[in-house]
Parts: structure tokens; sequence; C-alpha cells
């Protein structure tokens, strides 16, 4: 592994607005000279005056030494034209989102910076490929790629075009990690890392919601109350923007050349046709505007316990149940199953969801009072639990394994009879997009899961979820979703099926 630039090495950064202005304060923070270059009048003044103010609100709170704030304050630079920018080790670029643009940028540098200097560009979506075929020297170039706002966040994707030499990818690693960065190595292919795993993190649940599944805040409130995300899919593309969010998910459509894994949803098209871009316009699957109530989720009134309750096996779920059945003081049998039922309530059976509807599953087993749970990232700690009944399920049977959730102190949310409910597909979907990206030498397993919980919160990397939901487990969900609709998206990515024939673990 190569040596982090040293301190006393001039860094450039081209372009500074929001991400630009971020990464000076970062590599400042660090102890570089910092040169700070922008082609609109004043931008660079103002967003050396802004990062100072940074600066100067952690030292009010302590989180830096009044010396340490003056220091880098005083290490920021603004450049007046890229001659400015001659004695550079790095110019990290964060302009506008256009190749030719960067293209331009980074082969007028290359006039005026030493051989030695690297370039890291910022860019979300321009494969570094494309930004390096300009170049004379197109190893010197990586892609850079810090996220929203770069110095709170703790990822940089450090992304290798076909050209770039892997000392330079190297430096650049061994950079972020010194400026306090968790570094992941990526192959630049669509979406790096993080843009193209997260895309089913939308994408089921807008598939959900377009089946009728549930409402938006209902699906949003299961995602965060038992898959532990921190956001839900429809607040979360409603404050990105669905102009921003759809434009990602389209240009990695694209690029992948429109394979149906990456499909964008036409609910989405509708929202940017309308101007309804979330958040920032008042409108988007929610309504901003003063006055407009927040809806709520839908949850299922409170009902009667079933007199006989039987828990099934030792799976997660099932022991989560009658641990929680337990402190709660209600009694129940322990039995043990030979058809992956966790438990029974009644007339009711509960599973968990492994991809295939409840009608299906009800159909295929002959067990007409079918009802499946959703996955939850840990069934001990969560708050609430979708669940779905077969169409032969009998209303009482499905009241008694709600009460049998209620008891275990669940909120209950019922979705419509959608196959794999909405955190199990979303997760298989986020392992099996993490999986792929693996298989092609795009990245390292540590690597996506590093870059999914690091970059955009998720509570846990989708291998790791999926190493211990058991791969098995996650292959059938795909596989079942697969064969319910008859589509390539839910195609499985080989390194799943591999591992499930080995009987190993991704992380093994
Ligand atoms: N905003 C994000 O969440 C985010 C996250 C990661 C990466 N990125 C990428 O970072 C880059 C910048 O994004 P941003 O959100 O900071 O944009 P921004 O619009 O806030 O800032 C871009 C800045 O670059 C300047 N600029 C444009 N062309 C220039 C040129 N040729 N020379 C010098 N300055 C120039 C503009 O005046 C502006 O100040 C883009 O490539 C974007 O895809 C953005």
């Amino acid at each position: 592994m190569s040596q982090a630039l040293s301190t006393q090495a001039v860094v450039a950064v081209v372009g500074t607005g929001a991400m630009g202005a971020g990464i000076a304060q970062v590599a400042a923070a660090a102890g570089h000279p910092v040169r700070l270059l922008d082609n609109r009048p004043g931008a660079a003044l103002q967003a050396i005056d802004g990062i100072r103010a940074q600066f100067e609100k952690m030292a009010a709170k302590g989180k830096m030494s009044a010396e340490a704030c003056a220091a880098a304050g005083g290490r920021l630079q603004a450049a007046e034209q890229l001659s400015d920018l001659a004695d550079a080790a790095l110019v990290v670029e964060a302009i506008v989102e256009s190749l030719a643009a960067k293209q331009k940028l980074y082969s007028d540098l290359e006039a005026i910076v030493s051989e030695a200097c690297i370039f890291g560009t910022n860019t979300s979506s321009i494969s570094v490929t494309a930004i390096g075929a300009a170049l004379k020297h197109p190893e010197r170039l990586a892609g850079l790629h810090f996220f929203n706002p770069a110095p709170l966040m703790a990822l940089v994707e450090v992304v290798s075009g076909l050209a770039t030499d892997p000392q330079v990818a190297s430096t650049l690693f061994a950079t972020a990690t010194a400026w306090g960065k968790t570094a992941v190595h990526a192959k630049s292919t669509p979406g790096f890392i993080v843009n193209r795993v997260a895309r089913p993190y939308y994408a089921e649940s807008l598939r959900v919601l377009t089946e009728g599944g549930a409402d938006c805040a209902t699906l949003d409130a299961v995602m965060r109350e038992a898959g532990g995300f921190r956001m839900g899919p429809f607040e979360l593309m409603d404050m990105i923007g669905h102009d921003v969010n759809f434009a990602v998910t389209r240009s990695v459509w694209n690029a992948f050349f429109n394979d149906p894994r990456f499909l964008p949803s036409l609910v989405q098209q509708d929202l940017v046709d309308a101007g309804f871009l979330g958040k920032k316009t008042g409108r988007g699957f929610f309504d901003y505007r003063a006055g407009a109530p927040k809806p709520d989720p839908a949850t299922e009134a409170l009902q009667t316990l079933p007199g006989h309750i039987v828990i099934c096996g030792r799976s997660p779920a099932a022991m989560a149940l009658s641990m929680r059945l337990t402190a709660a003081g209600v009694a129940f049998e322990h039995t043990n199953a030979s058809d992956g039922r966790i438990a029974q309530a009644g007339d009711a059976v509960l599973f968990v969801t492994d991809g295939r509807s409840a009608t299906q599953r009800a159909s295929e087993s002959d067990v007409a009072n079918t009802v499946l749970m959703d996955l939850a990232l840990d069934y001990n700690k969560a708050t609430r639990m979708a669940l779905t009944c077969a169409s032969q399920c009998s209303p009482t049977a499905a009241s008694a394994a709600t009460g049998l959730l209620q008891a275990c102190g669940l909120k209950v949310s019922r979705l419509a009879d959608i196959p794999g409910l909405v955190v199990m597909r979303t997760v298989a979907m986020l392992a099996n997009e993490a999986a792929d990206a693996v298989n092609l030498g795009v990245c390292s397993a540590a690597a996506a899961d590093a870059a999914m919980r690091l970059g955009v919160n998720y509570p846990k990397g989708p291998l790791a979820w999926a190493d211990d939901v058991g791969l098995k487990a996650i292959r059938d969900v795909l596989a079942n979703l697969g064969t319910s609709y008859g589509e390539d998206r839910y195609r499985i990515s080989p390194l799943i099926q591999r591992h499930v024939y080995a009987k190993r673990n991704i992380h093994d």
C-alpha cells in the first residue's frame, strides 16, 4: 500500500460548490495547504468564508482547539486561474457533472502541473475511464468520490478507470484514510458501489407501492421500525429530490444498457413530470405544504390474543417471539417445526416470507390459514411488523396472528398479499446487487458492505445481512420473486448461487 500524501503537499480543489467546499474543508483540517478555484467570480472566497465559519463553529463547540481552527482556516487560499495550481500534488475536481467539462479541466491542467501531480475526480456518475481518455497521462486520474456533506460522511470511493495506475489509487486510498475517511476501492462501472447497490432500496418499495401493497407512510414505517433503516424509501426520495434520484436511476439503467434490474419507476417519472420533486417543492410522495397533515402508517387495531399459542422451531424470528411473549407474561407451548413455520396462534400459522405470496404458499402447502411476516433487522428489537394473509386465510385466523404479534409488543401493518413483503425483498435485492458487484470485480465484499453502511447509513452491510438471514433463504426469496414476476430483474447473482451450493457465507 502506498503512503498518504504528506500534509505539506498542496491540494487544489476546483469547483467550490457544495461538494468542493466540503472536500477543501476536509483537506485543510487534515493539514494540507489548499487552493480553491471556481469559474464563478467570488465563489472560491465565499467557500473559504463558509469553511472558516464551520471551523469556528467546531472550535466554539470544543471539537477543535482555537489554534487548530486558526491554522486550518489559514491553509485555505483562493486561486484566480488554473496556473495558480501549478504546485499542486493533488487536484480534486468537483465542478459541473459534465464529461466534456471535466475532460477539458484535466487536460488543461496537464499543461500546468508537474508529472507527479495526481487527479481525483469527485464525479458521481461519469466513467473515470472516459474522463481519463482525454488525458496524455490517464494513469494519474482516479475517482475520489465523497458523499454529501463531505466533512460529515465517512465514506470515500476510490474509483479506478481502465488506465488508472494502481499506485495512484493506492495513494488516494491512503490519503483519504489519513483525512479520517473510510476509503473503499471500486472499479469504474456505472454507479460505482453505492449508487449502484442502493437502487433496489427505492425500486422495491416503489414496486410494492405500485402493486397496492401499502401506502408510502406504512411502507416507510415498516422499513424503519422493522428494517432498521434510518429513513424509509419514500421520505428519503422526497428529501433527495425526485429529479436527482430519478436521474441517478435512469443514468445507471442507461449505462447498463437498460438492464431490467435497474428499470426506473413510472410513479417516480410522474412525480418528476408534475414537478412534485419532494421537500424542495413542497410536494413529493408526501405533502409538505403548510398545514398539510402528515399521514400515519396503517396500524391494525388491537386484536384479542388467541387462547392457544405455539412457538415453532428455533429460528431467530421464533426465538424472538418466544422471548417477547415471556417478557409480556403470555403463556405458550414450544414445538419443533418441519415446514419452517415459526408460530401458531389459534388457527393461524405464521411463517417468515420466502418470496412467495401467502396465497401461493397456502395453496402449495395446503395450510389455508397462512400468515406471512416480513424480515426484521432484529426481531427482538423491532417495534413494527408487516404481515400478509393468504386469500384462503379466515378472518379469525388473520385476527389471531395479529393478536399474537401485538402481544409481543409489535405494531402490526397488514400489507396486501404481494410476494416477499417489503423489508425482505429489499434486503434480498440489495444483497443480490452487492453480490453482483463483487462477482464482476467492482469491489470486495467488505468494501460493498462498508460502502453501504457509511455512504447511505444502512444498519448493516447487505452481504453481512444476507449471511445472517442465511444465503439459501435469500436465494429462495430471489428465486420465488423471479418465478412470481417472470422477470429477469430478480435473476440471482452467480456469487450467491455458488456460495449456497458450497454451503458458505459470503464473508467466510
Ligand atoms: N451534491 C452531491 O450530493 C454530490 C455528491 C457526490 C458527488 N457529487 C459530484 O460533485 C460534483 C459537484 O457537485 P456539487 O453538488 O458540489 O455542485 P455545485 O453546483 O454545488 O458546485 C459546482 C461548482 O463548480 C463550479 N464550476 C462549474 N464548472 C466549472 C469549471 N469548469 N471550472 C471551475 N469551476 C466550475 C460552479 O461554479 C460551482 O460553484 C459533480 O460532479 C457531482 O456529480 C455531488
